[in-house]
Order: C-alpha cells, then structure tokens, then sequence
C-alpha cells in the first residue's frame, strides 16, 4: 500500500552519500506528495553537488520502485558557484571566515594544529576565536591552558575565555565532564547550532573549528548552519592515516567546503641529540593527495616532545618557541590559510564540482 509512513520508512533506508545516516535522519527531505498514481519527493540538501543530487535520485527511485507508480524528485541545492557551504545562512554575521579543522582519523594532532595555527594568526594581528566542536573528548581548554576554567555568562550569552589573544569556547568548559560521553547524535548537533548562538563572540576574522575525528553529525551540522569559508585537513604520513583523510577531503567536497590544504602532522622525526632526521611514520606522503584534490600540503610538521609537552602544559609551542622552526613552520602554514581565504572572499573559491573525489 502506498502511504506516506511506507514512503517515510523506503526514505528512511537511503544513506546520504558519505556519510551513515539517511536521508530522513539529517531532516533533508522537505516534503513527501502524494498524487493521482504519482509520488512527489521535496530535498533539500547542503551539497552543491550534481554527482551528490543524481545519486541520491537514482537511489530514491530505485526504493520506490516497489509502489509500481512513477516518482519525481525535486531536490534544491546551495547555487554554483557557492559562496558559502549553508544555503546562505549565516548566524554570526560579525565573524568573517569560518575554518573547518578535520581528519578522518583520531589522534592525528587536529586539536594541536588548530590550536597552534589560531595562535600564529593571533600572533600577526589576526581577531581569532576557536571552539572547540569536540563533544566527545574536548581537549582544547588543557591545551590552551583554560581547564577548569568557568566561562562568564552575560544574561543569555556567554562569553569566550581569552587565552593567547584567542577568544576560546569549548563545550568541555560547559559541560560536566563524562557526561557528554552518552550524547546522541542529534544533541551534538543541538549543543554546536547553541554553542554558535549564544557565544558572545564579538567581530573576528577568523573562527575555528576544532571538529571530533571523523566525517559524521557535527561537520554536517557546522556546514548546514554556517557559511564554512575553508577547510583543513589535518592527517599523518602513514598509507593507513591516508586513506581515513580520503573520507575526510571527499566530505569537504560533498558539502561543497573550498579546501585550503592537508597539514602532514608527525612528519618525520628530528633526533635532538644527533640532528639526524628519521621518517617515523613516513614523510612527503601527502603530496599525491593535495594533487589529487587540487589542493596544497600547508605544511609538514615532525614528532616533536616540545608539540606534545606544549599541549599537555597549556603552552603550545607557538607561545613557548615562537622563533623555533616548528613555530615558523606553524606561521607560514597559518599564511598559506588566510590566502587560501582571501581567494575564497574574492572568487568564491575553488569549484569543488570539477574534482573527482576518491580518483586518488
Ligand atoms: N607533531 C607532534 N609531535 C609530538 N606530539 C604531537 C604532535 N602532534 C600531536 N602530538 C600529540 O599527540 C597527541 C594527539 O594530538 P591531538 O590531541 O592534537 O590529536 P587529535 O587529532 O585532535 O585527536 P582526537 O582525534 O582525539 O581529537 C597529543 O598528545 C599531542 O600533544
Ligand atoms: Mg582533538
């Protein structure tokens, strides 16, 4: 029989391209009408994409095909070329570029990049806020030295704690600690579009997001409720890592985020007692990679103690070493971002639509 809850269940089963969850599950289907021996499917999806829009129609014809009546699908996108990864929308109109920091793999040093990157820009003048978008183990507040430390409520708003010049913002500060543990999806999403309204931001250049790993709820989230100007993938050199960081840049290529770069992390490692250099990991990995989206590496970063000592002491090393080559190194990648920017606010960016995601 055809109903609207038996069309809702077929729905229920298409998986959006990417990612895990359905269709209905990321609320994209608009309306569902039924006519005179026809169906009619209102989406509206975050991607710009043509590849993104045909699968899914081919997919949801495919499912209704068992009503024996003919379906049309209408789907409404973001335009081409985009200026902004949200259909527009743009909740913090004072912010003027939002960076997207992610990998497909935990532990790859993210959170360390992010961190480290915001104070280089913080450093050359830069008005920088980071949130920390990790729900689940948020490790941005001992990072940059603010753990335990409360955030100031202004009536209804509050107000990011200032650390390194950096206006921070992290969940972790809000939330007792564990019980984010047990949220669901749908709360991760609730907790950021919240954690965006009610933050007294101010006016900034640049806002990051420090994401959890993974291509999942809170990217989407982030890209549905803001225009996402870039962003960064952050990944290690082993073939392992590499393939996790393929999701990644096809995710941003799926919600239409122009990419500034991959930062290869834990490249190499520099023995301090000979000078001598061994490729732990590997190193010079990501190359191929960036090629294949045209994009660029920002950067190489090796094994360091004082990386490590540095997020563990709430000193990164931008604050503690700021002449070191890591630090320099942190400095340029942070330059290659804000040109990677500038490009974005000028031409809309890169047209994501002409790269082949997964060729690699
Ligand atoms: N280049 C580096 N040299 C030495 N230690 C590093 C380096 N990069 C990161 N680390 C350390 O590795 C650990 C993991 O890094 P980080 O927390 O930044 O990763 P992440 O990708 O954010 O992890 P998660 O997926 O859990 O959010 C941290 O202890 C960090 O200090
Ligand atoms: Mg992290």
């Amino acid at each position: 029989m055809i109903t609207k809850n038996n069309i809702y269940l077929k729905l229920n089963k298409v998986i959006y391209p990417g990612f895990t969850k359905s269709i209905i599950d990321f609320n994209f289907v608009s309306d569902i009408k039924l006519e005179d021996n026809k169906i009619v499917i209102n989406l509206d999806i975050p991607s710009a994409s043509n590849t993104i829009a045909q699968q899914l129609k081919d997919e949801i014809i495919k499912r209704l095909s068992t009503f024996d009546v003919e379906t049309i699908v209408d789907i409404t996108q973001p335009k081409m070329p985009r200026e902004t990864s949200s259909n527009g929308k743009n909740v913090l109109p004072n912010i003027q570029n939002f960076v997207m920091v992610s990998s497909g793999k935990g532990g790859v040093g993210k959170s360390t990049t992010t961190v480290n990157l915001a104070i280089a820009l913080a450093q050359q003048g830069k008005r920088v806020g980071l949130l920390d978008a990790d729900i689940y183990g948020p490790n941005i507040p001992r990072m940059m030295g603010i753990e335990g430390e409360q955030p100031v409520f202004l009536g209804k708003t509050i107000k990011p704690i200032l650390a390194h010049n950096v206006k921070v913002m992290s969940i972790g500060s809000l939330v007792e600690r564990g019980a984010s543990l047990i949220w669901k999806g749908a709360m991760v999403t609730q907790a950021i579009e919240q954690m965006l309204e009610d933050i007294e931001w101010g006016n900034l250049d640049i806002l990051l997001f420090d994401m959890p790993p993974g291509t999942g709820d809170a990217q989407l989230a982030l890209a549905q409720s803001l225009p996402v100007t870039s962003g960064v993938c952050v990944t290690t050199p082993q073939k392992v890592a590499l393939d996790d960081t393929i999701r990644s840049m096809d995710m941003f290529t799926q919600l239409h985020i122009p990419i500034a770069g991959i930062v290869e992390n834990m490249s190499g490692f520099i023995c301090p007692d000979s000078g001598k250099e061994y490729d732990i990991f590997g190193k010079g990995t990501t190359q191929p990679l960036a090629d294949a989206y045209q994009t660029r590496v920002l950067g190489e970063v090796p094994i360091e103690p004082a990386i490590r000592e540095g997020g563990d002491s709430g000193l990164p090393i931008t604050v503690l070493a700021p002449e070191c080559e890591t630090s320099i190194r942190y400095k340029n990648m942070s330059n290659k971002l804000w040109e990677k920017l500038l490009e974005v606010n000028e031409d809309g960016g890169v047209d994501n639509e002409e790269i082949q995601p997964t060729i690699f």
